[in-house]
């Protein structure tokens, strides 16, 4: 059972966690009104990384016997000047996230809440990838998006984005790989392919070794 000031807290963190992706999908209908479809697709996967974060609370109150009450969500359109604007307010969001998972933490941790500081932990860290991210967009946008070009290369690049990035879908099909029975020896050899071409993408110098390691089926 958790703590019941820390529920509090992680009960509201679902509310915000889900208020996170309606702003983040109102971004993304800024961006999509305006012809900007990459910048427009980059903040829909966060919309759903968004969500994905409130459904991981949700489990972990679930799953500790802790009672969830869902909350309102607020509106979060309050219009855009520009690009830029709508890119320091993500930035500005996040930073506001990461105070309320800290707050969290310091409450689990003067409650001794140990297992909620543990869980916790995976949010601290991605608090600091996604406030990198929001910064690094920034930076972008002022370096090369000064001219009609830079903006079109920079909104091709943020098409690109994923829900997973490459890394983790690596890390998730060579554990699928691992741990699937011996006898489903098409999905072996399908796997094995992808794994295969991934890593020699990503390491062309290291192909025999790779393809020694990803070829026992
Ligand atoms: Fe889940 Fe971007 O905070």
């Amino acid at each position: 059972m958790i703590n019941e000031k820390v529920a509090a807290l992680l009960n509201e963190q679902i509310n915000k966690e889900i208020y996170s992706a309606y702003l983040y999908l109102d971004m993304s209908n800024y961006f999509d009104a305006r012809g900007l479809d990459g910048f427009a697709k980059w903040y829909m996967v966060q919309a759903r990384e968004e969500l994905d974060h409130a459904l991981r609370i949700y489990r972990y109150m679930q799953d500790n016997d802790s009672a969830v009450t869902l909350l309102a969500i607020e509106q979060p359109s309050r219009g855009y000047d520009n690009t830029l604007d709508v890119l320091n307010t993500a930035l500005e969001h996040e930073e506001s996230v990461t105070n309320s998972i800290h707050t969290i933490y310091c409450e689990a941790d003067k409650q001794h809440d140990l297992r909620t500081m543990e869980f916790l932990q995976w949010f601290i860290n991605e608090q600091g990838e996604e406030e990198t991210n929001a910064r690094d967009l920034i930076t972008k946008l002022r370096i090369f998006a000064n001219d009609g070009k830079g903006l079109y290369l920079l909104n091709q690049e943020l098409g690109e984005r994923e829900l997973w990035d490459k890394k983790e879908q690596g890390r998730f099909l060579a554990l699928f790989y691992f741990f699937m029975p011996p006898n489903w020896k098409n999905g072996r050899i399908y796997l094995s392919s992808i794994l295969r071409k991934s890593i020699l993408e990503k390491f062309p110098d290291m192909k025999m070794r790779y393809s020694f390691f990803v070829t026992p089926l």
